[in-house]
């Protein structure tokens, strides 16, 4: 079992790897190959659930979606995101919404968007034995305010302040902190100045692991940020096994015998009368 205490060991050591995931399906196939984490990111608001940014995502999607990902993983570390307006607005609101990512969805620990206003709340959380990886850099739920989907620390005041931030949430008692759309050369700044892993999604090579959101990994994506890579073509494979399907259903090729079963002792109810009764006189008319 993945723990957040060795999670936090690998730093400076085993590379971590992380990947998002939505359903009990998808996390079982991640968790068997061996995968470090799996965040229940809120990107499953565009790569499953339809919407057109993550701001509508709810509670009540990340829990349910949260609970299945648990149920399929044995031995990934499940990390829970919390949702656009989920933390922040009221102090006990955000207890009741990250604590009840674990303790009704059977997360191990959650994932904050970071800023200035989430170092008391990864430093309540932590304490109560909520474990807070942070997220600095692009966060998507800022999009609003960032403009687009854009790089961040571009310039040595916002580099010098993504520094300062994870600090203070490394000193908050997060234990981890994932570094999304910088540059490199900050990212390798940022994880020689903590003890705690980065884990990078655009962030170069540098950082103590590497997540990446499953879909374009999988090349199941449409479109994906530059900093991604599929590793597979899985959007391939479904079509091609859709259109086989089609295909043997409209030639009726399936279900074939070995899909379908006859009960012996049952009649055969779509025979005619006259070949399951050959004895005409036997015909009663209950009328
Ligand atoms: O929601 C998500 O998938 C994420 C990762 C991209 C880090 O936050």
């Amino acid at each position: 079992m993945t723990t957040t205490v060795g999670i936090r060991k690998q730093a400076g050591k085993t590379p971590i790897t992380m990947l998002t995931a939505y359903d009990t399906l998808t996390a079982g196939l991640i968790d068997d190959a061996g995968i470090d984490i799996l965040l229940v990111g809120d990107s499953m608001g565009t790569e499953a659930l339809g919407y057109d940014s993550t701001l509508p995502v709810t509670v009540a999607e990340v829990k349910s979606r949260t609970a299945a990902v648990a149920r399929g993983a044995d031995s990934a570390l499940v990390v829970a995101d919390m949702p656009f307006l989920s933390i922040g607005v009221d102090s006990a609101e955000t207890v009741r919404n990250a604590g009840s990512m674990l303790k009704e969805a059977g997360a191990d620990a959650v994932k904050l968007e970071s800023g200035p206003h989430t170092v008391e709340i990864t430093k309540r959380l932590t304490q109560l034995g909520i474990p807070v990886m942070a997220h600095l850099g692009l966060t998507p739920q800022h999009i609003n305010r960032l403009g687009g989907y854009t790089r961040q620390g571009t310039t040595e005041a916002a580099a010098d302040e993504i520094l300062s931030l994870a600090r203070a949430h490394e000193e908050a008692g997060a234990f981890s902190l994932v570094l999304e759309h910088v540059p490199a050369t900050l990212a390798r700044e940022v994880t020689a100045a903590l003890e705690i892993p980065t884990i990078g999604i655009g962030a170069g090579p540098d950082c103590d692991g590497q997540v990446l959101v499953s879909s374009d990994v999988f090349g199941l994506s449409e479109s994906q940020p530059p900093f991604a890579e599929a590793f597979g073509e899985v959007a391939a494979e479904m079509t091609a096994a859709v259109d086989a399907y089609t295909t043997a259903v409209t030639e009726r090729t399936f279900p074939a015998a070995e899909h379908s079963h006859t009960e012996t002792d049952l009649t055969d109810r779509t025979a005619t009368p006259e070949e399951t009764n050959t004895d005409s006189s036997s015909d009663t008319d209950s009328t």
